[in-house]
């Protein structure tokens, strides 16, 4: 429990309400309002969240102002240069970093968990073959709760182990399928003498008819964004997964929730939001029609892959992103797509203007992972999917931390009424 030093008093109604203040190890203090309602018969208002901390939390750290972003207090940048995701993992998941004996146990047994139940082959082919992928993997992580039924008892440390193993395990097998089942090619088992990110790779780019071998810069890369994405604190999706889980829902559906919040555009399906919003622009010319829709209040167009909630001075993840996104471009050859130059105009043009400067909107990691991710070869559609099978880790780390929360109650807001107030019913004829 973060430690109390002083007190805030509120006051109205010729009352003063007495309210701790917590003190976090860094960052903002908080002023508890626990008992606001039990006390001085008050809610307090604070839709989207902006001013409330809605749990204490080990994982992760964002300052905002000075565009930092710690996992267990390891800076991002720190673990992007030296770490690897199944590392990022371990650090997320358990607090500290793994010695060579804990990630050699870790890894092997994310490895013997890669594989999915063969039954969930069948339920693929329920779906439409141009169901977006989210929308299987939203189906399909929530029917890994039908399929793995020894690891759903929320109060056995065991089993949450164990389901936490099988979801960093399969969800990129999942994707993979989900994207190899969206253009009709055949699933492809994983290779477990690949690590992470390659197995990856060659679940999703290899065909049974050919051999593949995975570039070593792609699968960097792709180990890179994995570990950019594993976790943001308490954003919409991880916030889902809470939510979810204070009812006591099983992991597997408290993920399947994180997904499907995930989707949307103004989260991760920015991502492939920012692509299209690229390609639509289509050429450098076009640029300040775009720039001068995104400024227009009474135009609800943004432009994609700009802005952040928290990061008001810059994304860390974005810097770290673009670095990334230089070595795979050169490594593949790619310095003249017209995409790309739109992107490079678009963020430097946002980077000079008023408008963008005065709110602070600089490109997040959106806007970059899209050009790596279209350069390696994924559609668009698979963009979130990958931001989703990162993010797992995130996800399950806080939900494991929640369930194993003595103090756990179930997420339950308030609400400020502005309804009908009590009336009697007009029967049909009357009205
Ligand atoms: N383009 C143009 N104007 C913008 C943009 C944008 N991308 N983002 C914010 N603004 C403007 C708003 O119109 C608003 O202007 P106003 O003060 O004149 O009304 C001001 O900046 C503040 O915007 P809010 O919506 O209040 O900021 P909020 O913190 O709620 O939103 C968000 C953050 C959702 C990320 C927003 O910036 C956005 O929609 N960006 C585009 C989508 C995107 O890239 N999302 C990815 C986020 S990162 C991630 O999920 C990994």
């Amino acid at each position: 429990m973060a430690e109390t030093k002083r007190t805030a008093t509120l006051s109205f109604d010729g009352k003063n309400f007495e309210l701790p203040m917590l003190s976090p190890t860094v960052g903002p203090d908080v002023i508890d309002i626990r008992k606001l309602y039990a006390e001085a018969d008050v809610f307090t208002y604070d839709p989207g969240f902006t001013s409330t901390a809605s749990c204490e939390s080990t994982i992760t750290f964002i300052d905002g102002d000075k565009g930092e972003l710690l996992y267990r207090g390891y800076p991002i940048e720190q673990l992007a240069e030296n770490s690897h995701f199944l590392e990022v993992c371990y650090l997320l998941l358990n607090g500290s970093l793994p010695t060579a004996e804990q990630m050699e146990n870790f890894e092997g047994r994310i490895t013997r968990h890669t594989m999915v139940h063969e039954q969930m082959h069948y339920f693929f082919r329920g779906f439409r073959r141009d169901s977006h992928p989210m929308a299987t993997m939203v189906g399909v992580v929530g029917a890994m709760s039908a399929f793995y039924h020894d690891s759903l008892d929320i109060n056995d440390p065991w089993q949450r182990e164990v389901a936490a193993m099988r979801m960093i395990a399969k969800l990129p097998t999942i994707a993979a399928m989900a994207y190899k089942y969206s253009i009709g090619q055949p699933f492809v088992y994983p290779r477990n003498n690949l690590d992470y990110a390659s197995n990856f790779l060659h679940m999703c780019f290899s065909v049974p008819a050919e051999d593949y071998t995975v570039s070593p810069v792609l699968a960097k890369a792709m180990d890179r964004i994995m570990m950019l994405h594993a976790d943001h604190e308490q954003n919409a999706s991880t916030s889902t997964v809470r939510l979810a889980g204070s009812s006591g829902a099983n992991p597997f559906a408290c993920v399947a929730a994180g997904i499907a919040c995930l989707w949307g555009p103004a989260h991760g399906g920015a991502n492939q939001a920012c692509l299209e919003m690229l390609r639509e622009i289509g050429t450098v010319d076009r640029i300040p029609e775009y720039i001068a829709k995104a400024k227009d209040k009474n135009d609800p167009f943004r432009l994609m892959g700009f802005g952040h909630r928290v990061y008001k001075n810059f994304d860390p993840r974005a810097k770290v992103m673009k670095e990334s996104a230089d070595e795979v471009l050169d490594l593949l050859g790619i310095h003249d797509n017209e995409t790309l130059k739109v992107a490079k105009e678009l963020e430097r043009i946002a980077l000079e203007d008023e408008y963008f400067v005065s709110k602070k909107l600089y490109p997040n990691v959106d806007f970059y992972s899209g050009i790596i991710l279209e350069a390696m070869g994924f559609p668009t559609a698979m963009f979130t999917p990958i931001f989703a099978l990162s993010r797992t880790v995130g996800w399950i780390s806080q939900w494991k931390e929640m369930i194993g929360d003595p103090a756990l109650k179930i997420g339950r807001p308030r609400q400020l009424y502005i309804g009908e107030t009590a009336r009697d019913y007009v029967p049909v004829v009357n009205r």
